[in-house]
């Protein structure tokens, strides 16, 4: 169901995307060669508790038969993992590193969504064009989030932008409506046809989230039955915010 978000709600949703703002500032902050990815993942659930805020990626339950519910307050995903990876003692961080970390805070009632990628020393040229172009995807995208276009417009320009740039989208997962639920209605692929799909309105919650790899398109899931792998063992980036359509210019609700 695509949902409509009243003022109040919107300040609900307001709130909660300001946790996950203040969650990545402090991570930005800590990240470093050495660390593990479940000390990351700690630093992040804390963050997100100590502003009054749930972390709702824990326990989340994707509904697919034999698959655990998700165990962290994060998903932290490392070079060629793309997204979904398990935080784990056993994976440390090394210089050159591109760390992509997913969160999700629920407050009073509320979801705010976002994705970043982190570039960990020093990261190689080709590594930060791959992040660097992910981000502006998302930008190139959010520039048809307004009433008067569709959701076919925002998937279009985020696939044809990373097509332009020599890299691959990744097809079977895909940005959502967020709200009370953490995934609403309508889907938001990363390609599409514009013209096509929801016609966009103000008071709707959008998290719009490109996810990109600098080979093929072609992924593989770990036997955890979470972890999403590129097939050709190169590189991906994830970039992704909760933002509000209103009358006019989009207002991005998780960038503080
Ligand atoms: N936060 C992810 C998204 O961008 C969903 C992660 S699945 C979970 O939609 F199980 F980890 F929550
Ligand atoms: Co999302």
């Amino acid at each position: 169901m695509v949902t409509i978000k009243s003022k109040k709600e919107i300040e609900a949703m307001r709130q909660a995307c300001k946790v996950v703002a203040l969650t990545y500032k402090e991570l930005e902050r800590k990240i470093k060669p050495g660390m593990s990815t479940w000390e990351l993942d700690q630093i992040a659930e804390k963050v997100i508790r100590e502003n009054g805020a749930i972390p709702a990626e824990k326990g989340y339950d994707i509904g697919i038969k034999g698959v655990p519910p998700y165990p962290a307050a994060t998903c932290i995903s490392v070079n060629d993992e793309i997204i979904h990876g398990i935080p784990s003692k056993k994976k440390i961080i090394q210089d050159g590193d591109i760390v992509s970390v997913d969160l999700v805070a629920l407050k009073n009632g509320f979801n705010g969504d976002a994705a970043r990628t982190f570039l960990v020393g020093n990261v190689s040229k080709e590594a930060r064009r791959l992040v660097e172009i992910t981000k502006q995807a998302f930008f190139e995208g959010i520039k048809f989030a307004k009433p008067g276009y569709r959701i076919g417009d925002i998937s279009h320009r985020i696939g044809e932008f990373v097509k332009e740039n020599g890299y691959s989208v990744v097809r079977e997962f895909q940005g959502h409506g967020i709200g009370r639920q953490m995934h609403e209605d309508p889907g938001i692929p990363n390609f599409g046809k514009p013209g096509k799909g929801l016609r966009l309105e103000p008071g709707m919650t959008l998290a719009i989230e490109p996810m990109v790899i600098q080979g093929r398109e072609e992924i593989v899931e770990l036997e955890d039955g979470w972890t999403i792998v590129t097939e050709d063992g190169s590189l991906s980036a994830h970039y992704e915010n909760t933002i509000l359509i209103t009358e006019k210019e989009p207002e991005i609700l998780t960038i503080l």
